[in-house]
Formats: C-alpha cells, sequence, structure tokens
C-alpha cells in the first residue's frame, strides 16, 4: 500500500469507524433530494447516506426510512430541522423504531431532544455554525459534529468553511469533526483531514449524481453553472428573520426579493408578526426547491447550490464521486509526504 493511502487510513479512521462506513464521506441530506434513492445509493457505494427530514409528515418519513433499509443494509443517516414544524413528531418516530444515526440541523434543538436520541441507543450528529454552538452541543450530548460553512448550498451561515475549521478543529479533538460547505474535491478533503477533520460532507456534487432523483433540467443547470452564479439571499432589513440560502442566480431571486420587500411593508402596517414573516420565507423556499428539483423549473424555482458547484463537470454516479474524492485525497496526501521526506 503506498503511503499517501495509508495516510488518508489513518487520518479517516476515526470518522471511519464512528459511522461504520469504508469512506467517511456523508451524503449532506438535501430537502426533496436526499431520499430513499440517493441516500441508500451513497451508503452502498461504502460512503453515508442521509434522508433528509425536511418538513416531511411523519408517515413520509417513516415510508423514506423503510425504504431505504429495503435497498441497504449499510448505515445511514435521518436528518432533521429543528425548527421545522414536524420536528418532533419525526424525531419520536426515529426513536421509536431506535435509528442507529440521527442528525440535527438548523440551530438549536428543544433541549429534551438530545436526550430522547440518547435514550433510545443512536448516536447523534449536530450541525455548527460556530465554536460557541459546538461546545453546548457537546455538552448536551452529540457524539459527533458538523461544521459547515458560508460557502454550502442551501440554507447558510454568515463564516466560512476555512475560518469555522480553524477555529473548531483543533479544539474538538475528542469526537469525530466533520466539514462541509465548498467542498468539490479530493484535494480538499485531504487538507482538512490533515487539520484534524474525520471526514467530509458533500450536498451539491451528489444533487447532480445520476441516482439524484432531481429533475433532469435541475441536474443539467448544476453543470452549466460556475462558483461565482451561486450567491446568497440579500436581506434588506432587520425586522426581517431571512435565514440566507445560497442557490444559483435566477427569476426565483426577484421574487423572493419582491416578497421580502412586502413583508417590510406589513411589518410596518402591523399586519404580520416577524415570527409569521420569517415562516413565509422559508414556506417560499421549500416550495422554491420543489419547483425545481420536482417539476423541473430552473427560471423560478430554486437552485441551491454551494461554490462547490464547479467541480459539477457532467452527471456522474455517486460511486464515481465517492471514488474520485477518495483517489484524489490519496494522491494529494502522497504530494504532502514526497515534500516531507
Ligand atoms: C439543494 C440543497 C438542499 C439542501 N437541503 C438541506 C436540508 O434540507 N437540510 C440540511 O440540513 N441541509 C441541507 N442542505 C445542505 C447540505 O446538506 C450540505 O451540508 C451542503 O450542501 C454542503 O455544501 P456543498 O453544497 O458545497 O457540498 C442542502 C443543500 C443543497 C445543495
Amino acid at each position: 500500500m503506498n503511503k499517501g493511502k495509508q495516510l488518508f487510513d489513518r487520518l479517516n479512521k476515526k470518522g471511519r469507524d464512528f459511522l461504520g462506513v469504508e469512506s467517511p464521506v456523508l451524503g449532506g441530506a438535501m430537502s426533496w433530494i436526499s431520499n430513499h434513492q440517493l441516500v441508500s445509493a451513497i451508503s452502498n457505494a461504502g460512503g453515508f447516506g442521509v434522508i433528509a427530514g425536511g418538513n416531511m409528515p411523519v408517515d413520509l418519513f417513516a415510508e423514506e426510512i423503510k425504504k431505504t433499509q429495503s435497498l441497504t443494509t449499510k448505515p445511514f443517516g435521518v436528518n432533521m430541522i429543528t425548527i421545522a414544524p414536524n420536528f418532533t413528531p419525526q424525531l419520536d418516530y426515529a426513536c421509536k423504531i431506535k435509528a442507529d444515526f440521527v442528525i440535527f440541523a438548523g440551530g438549536l434543538p428543544p433541549r429534551d431532544a438530545y436526550g430522547k436520541v440518547k435514550d433510545a441507543g443512536g448516536k447523534l450528529i449536530c450541525f455548527a455554525p460556530s465554536l460557541k454552538a459546538v461546545d453546548m452541543h457537546i455538552r448536551l450530548g452529540a457524539d459527533a459534529i458538523i461544521i459547515e460553512g458560508h460557502e454550502a448550498g442551501g440554507h447558510i451561515g454568515p463564516v466560512s468553511t476555512s475560518v469555522l475549521a480553524e477555529q473548531i478543529l483543533p479544539q474538538v479533538t475528542d469526537i469525530p469533526v466533520f466539514v462541509a460547505g465548498g467542498i468539490g474535491s479530493g484535494f480538499l478533503m485531504a487538507h482538512y483531514m490533515l487539520m484534524g477533520a474525520s471526514g467530509i460532507q458533500l450536498g451539491t456534487r451528489f444533487a447532480a449524481s445520476v441516482e439524484s432523483p432531481a429533475h433532469k433540467a435541475f441536474k443539467e443547470a448544476f453543470v452549466k453553472a460556475t462558483a461565482k452564479d451561486v450567491q446568497p439571499c440579500a436581506k434588506f432589513d432587520p425586522r426581517v428573520p431571512v435565514i440566507p440560502v445560497r442557490a444559483i442566480m435566477n427569476d426565483g431571486f426577484k421574487e423572493f426579493t419582491a416578497l421580502q420587500l412586502d413583508l417590510i411593508k406589513k411589518i410596518e402596517a402591523g399586519e404580520i408578526s416577524t415570527r409569521d414573516a420569517g415562516l413565509k420565507l422559508e414556506e417560499f423556499w421549500i416550495g422554491a426547491l420543489r419547483r425545481a428539483v420536482v417539476d423541473g423549473d430552473v427560471a423560478t424555482g430554486s437552485l441551491m447550490a454551494g461554490q462547490s458547484i464547479d467541480f459539477v463537470k457532467e452527471i456522474i454516479s455517486v460511486k464515481a464521486i465517492i471514488e474520485e474524492v477518495n483517489r484524489d485525497a490519496v494522491k494529494e496526501l502522497e504530494k504532502v509526504i514526497t515534500y516531507i521526506e
């Protein structure tokens, strides 16, 4: 075995052992996209697929889990958005069936949520946008952390992946930390692993894979776009609780701008609360993403994508993506070793 591969195996051992996979490449949960088909394909290819709970009613969520179990015997996770109205029913179902891996995304969950997962014997992975959030998740029972930076697709935090990595990776060494946001290749995976990451999470690259259930037009838009085409949406007024979304710029952005300006007027007129305005904005994104992913409306739907889009050059299988990322990580580590020797 060459030295690059030996180093790769040593660096990713913690992530592999924790997830029970051959390669600690997580398929980031993506609403409307990360269903049984994509999740089982990622897990069967040696990575770690994750079902997107989104705001699915619990019966659909249960069905997705059952279908995934029928397609793979490999480990996979269930991702739930802590602020989604269906969070608690989804969580209770995941605990009832003793899901092996539960992932909390989208802010701090209710305090009892951590205990529910632990009591059911599941491993808990929490998204964290800051060192403070990491500390809190660990104190409350997280077994692993995903740090996701501003370069990512979908809803994003304000801090870049590289800054989160340099703050968090040297501090958190007891439990696995997986890095997400703007990662397109094994080149970057190798360097995050040298910095202490236990693995990486990819969203955009898998969204445009063969096994992704997204509409052909959605995937083709990913192949055509470049990193400069994916932008975060604007936020005009601090009273409107916009959680920025990164997506390929299109007319959907204009509709979001118009909606935001309308909500500002309504808040000023006392016609809507800021909380309800926030819900309207989230409803907009869920509907717009569905239009693009399911209906193929790439003009006005939302093409949520990360800056990693530059690495989507063609629509290839998840197996090919995972093999390529692993191969390039090993190649980069070999290069690092020759510098040192
Ligand atoms: C189309 C799309 C939808 C997403 N939906 C979700 C979601 O429902 N829940 C979640 O936790 N993250 C969501 N994400 C974030 C991904 O799970 C992942 O962390 C992110 O895509 C990583 O950055 P990358 O796109 O540069 O690879 C979404 C990302 C994309 C591109």
